[in-house]
């Protein structure tokens, strides 16, 4: 049995931060969908040394995913979710039903322009909106002083952190670095699809995101690179290359097609069978 405490209403999760935030506690929320792994694990760590108290919420939100995406098939194990939590240090679990967090009638939805727009938002027209609605639903729900998000969603990053200083949230964003298998493969929760033969593929998409930034580190061009990743990546055995672009880290404003002279970082989306992989690093 799990120790760990488990709210599923706002006004319970209100009462129980705002009695910490009057005793002069600080607070820090970690996001997740559940399918705990240690990267989220990570998270819960990075908000524990930010803040005394750690809250993290777990909601599969509907509205991130498109109409043939795989909310049905979504990974849920909400107790070994809570055993896992409690062992990283977790104080409090908000695990709230879909119609506490969106009742009937509800209409509002929030769209931040220009990062929301490429790479996935262009894959999934839809997946944007449903996490920036989501994400401020928490952050006013939760009020904490810190969030913690991972690096391993990079774009989903960048418009938190838009979305943030854009409403006036009084919520410091803070980003975490990707946690991965020892061969490479960034932790997923949708790792858990993929088959003993995609899997040994997998980790060519770390492989080939390292040394794009290496050879961009040694001056090569930008649509060199590119092209030649995504044929590395198809070679490896991967279906579909849906973007492999480099980006200003910032903004995310495409960068090339000559060589890179600043900071930048290496966004990519793979299909293995029906599995999609999502990767990063920075050059
Ligand atoms: P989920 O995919 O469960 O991820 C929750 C958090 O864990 C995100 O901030 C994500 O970037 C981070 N994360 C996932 N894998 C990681 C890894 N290998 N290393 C480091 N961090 C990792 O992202 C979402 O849920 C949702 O979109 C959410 C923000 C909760 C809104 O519904």
């Amino acid at each position: 049995m799990s120790l760990i405490k488990i709210v599923r209403t706002r006004m319970e999760l209100r009462s129980v931060v705002s009695e910490w935030r009057a005793a002069g506690t600080a607070v820090a929320l970690t996001p997740t969908m559940g399918a705990l792994h240690e990267g989220h694990l990570s998270l819960v760590r990075l908000a524990r040394s930010l803040a005394d108290r750690s809250v993290v919420s777990l909601f599969v939100n509907p509205t991130q995913f498109g109409p043939n995406e795989d909310f049905e098939a979504y990974p849920r194990n909400e107790l070994q979710d809570a055993e896992l939590l409690e062992g990283a240090g977790c104080d409090l679990l908000y695990a709230p039903a879909a119609e506490e967090i969106y009742p009937p009638g509800f209409s509002t939805s929030i769209e931040v322009s220009g990062v929301s727009k490429p790479m996935e938002g262009a894959k999934r027209p839809t997946h944007f909106a449903g996490v920036a609605t989501i994400v401020s639903k928490l952050l006013i729900q939760c009020q904490a002083d810190f969030a913690t998000f991972g690096e391993k969603d990079y774009q989903q990053l960048q418009l938190i952190r838009r979305l943030v200083r854009d409403l006036d949230i009084p919520t410091t964003v803070v980003g975490g670095p990707i946690v991965r298998d020892e061969d490479g493969l960034a932790l997923s929760s949708r790792n858990a699809y993929l088959t003993e033969n995609e899997r040994s593929v997998a980790p060519a998409l770390y492989r080939t995101l390292r040394s794009a930034a290496e050879a961009l580190g040694q001056g090569a061009t930008v649509s060199a690179v590119e092209s030649r990743s995504i044929h590395e990546l198809r070679t490896a055995g991967f279906d579909v290359v849906d973007y492999f672009d480099v980006r200003n880290p910032e903004d995310l404003q495409p960068l090339g097609p000559g060589r890179i002279t600043g900071p930048a970082r290496i966004i990519a989306a793979a299909q293995i069978g029906r599995t999609r992989l999502l990767d990063n690093v920075a050059v």
